[in-house]
């Protein structure tokens, strides 16, 4: 069998997973653009793609560099050739800290930390073979998940990696996850820069000691807007606004969902018809799914291979297609193995999600 590239994406067997490369691109653009003019870099969460290809893709379209949930995203960053990689999380235990050290070796590597036992094992392992590590600070700005306390808390922290051979500190990283998907605006953007007064509080007084900070980075979909603006902020670090899911749209409408599940009609009766995808192919673990361009239709049920439709139209007919737009696109991302870049109608690209399914 040929390429199924440029052939129209209806010869594809469902379900699929697509991702609209036109609204990929607009959605890009338009944070790209928006950080060029306010004077901050936009690093990109590949936790929300887990293909390289479409991280591939970004890049050539002017993103300069990445961040990870684990190490396993960064190594396939880094396999695919994509060099400038933020582990924004905490690596913990010898053997994650050699495959970082050796990860650093190969490419530019960032991590963040919150524990002094973690520096100094780290910079062992880093020191063990020879390379460097970059370090940023996490400081808990109301997630209440990881990280110090703002303020004081971080500056021993921050000594010591600035003393620790094998590592070189880099900066700060406040994420204000508790706020992403905040209906509210005004409570959204009031708690936001209450986060961000706290964390570049905290940069004001590790520089004050003397340690230079070069890099202070935080927000996400939901907060891209005023975690950019903000003064002494050096970069923001979202990821779900390239492919977006419905549940996100609600609250972020300036970003288009690229991102659906190509099903079946496999059966149908009044009031109803059943598409062929289901809870293994869309995560409901942010909420319901839609289907795409029919707002009159409601998805009453995910099961494992059905989604149950409730729908007054009496033209649809078993073997219809529909898209679907689920409600998490980064955990819909994680149930697929593959994934088809679409304009037009056209099929354009064939990834595949080679971060699925990984937790390492
Ligand atoms: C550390 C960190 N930064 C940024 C983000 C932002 O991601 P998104 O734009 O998908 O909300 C997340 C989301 O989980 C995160 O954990």
């Amino acid at each position: 069998m040929g390429t199924p590239v440029g052939q129209p994406v209806h010869i594809l067997d469902s379900p699929q997973l697509l991702i609209d490369l036109d609204v990929v691109d607009a959605n890009l653009n338009r944070l790209l653009a928006a950080c060029r003019q306010r004077g901050v870099d936009l690093r990109v969460h590949f936790k929300s793609l887990k293909c390289t290809g479409l991280a591939r893709y970004l890049a050539s379209a002017g993103v300069k560099g990445f961040l990870a949930a684990k190490l396993n995203e960064a190594e396939a960053l880094v396999n695919a050739g994509l060099t400038d990689v933020y582990i924004a999380n905490q690596v913990v235990g010898a053997m994650k800290l050699a495959r970082l050290a050796a990860l650093a070796g190969r490419a530019s590597v960032r991590v963040c930390v919150d524990d002094a036992e973690n520096i100094a094992q780290m910079g062992q392992a880093a020191q063990k073979v020879g390379s460097t590590i970059g370090v940023l600070v996490e400081v808990d700005i109301g997630m209440n998940r990881c990280g110090v306390a703002p303020g004081e808390s971080a500056l021993p922290l921050a000594r010591q990696i600035h003393s620790t051979p094998g590592l070189r500190f880099v900066g700060l990283q406040g994420y204000d996850g508790h706020l992403q998907m905040l209906p509210n605006v005004a409570e959204r953007r009031g708690k936001c820069l209450e986060g961000l007064e706290q964390l570049v509080g905290t940069r004001r007084l590790i520089e004050k000691a003397g340690i230079p900070v070069e890099v202070v980075t935080g927000g996400g979909t939901g907060t891209w807007e005023w975690v950019s603006a903000f003064p002494g902020m050096t970069e923001i670090q979202p990821g779900s606004f390239v492919i977006m899911d419905c549940a996100y749209h609600a609250v972020r409408p300036e970003f288009g969902c690229a991102l659906s599940i190509r099903a079946t009609v496999v059966s149908k009766r009044p009031g109803q018809y059943v598409l062929d995808a289901g809870s293994k192919a869309i995560s409901r673990d942010f909420g319901t799914p839609v289907v795409k361009g029919r707002p009159q239709d409601t998805v009453l049920k995910l099961s494992e291979e059905h989604a149950r439709v409730e729908s007054n139209d009496e033209s649809v007919r078993v073997g219809d297609t529909f898209e679907i737009i689920p409600a998490h696109c980064c955990a819909t991302m994680n149930l697929h193995r593959s994934c088809v870049g679409v304009r037009k109608g056209k099929i354009e690209a064939l990834w595949p999600i080679e971060a699925s399914g990984r937790y390492d």
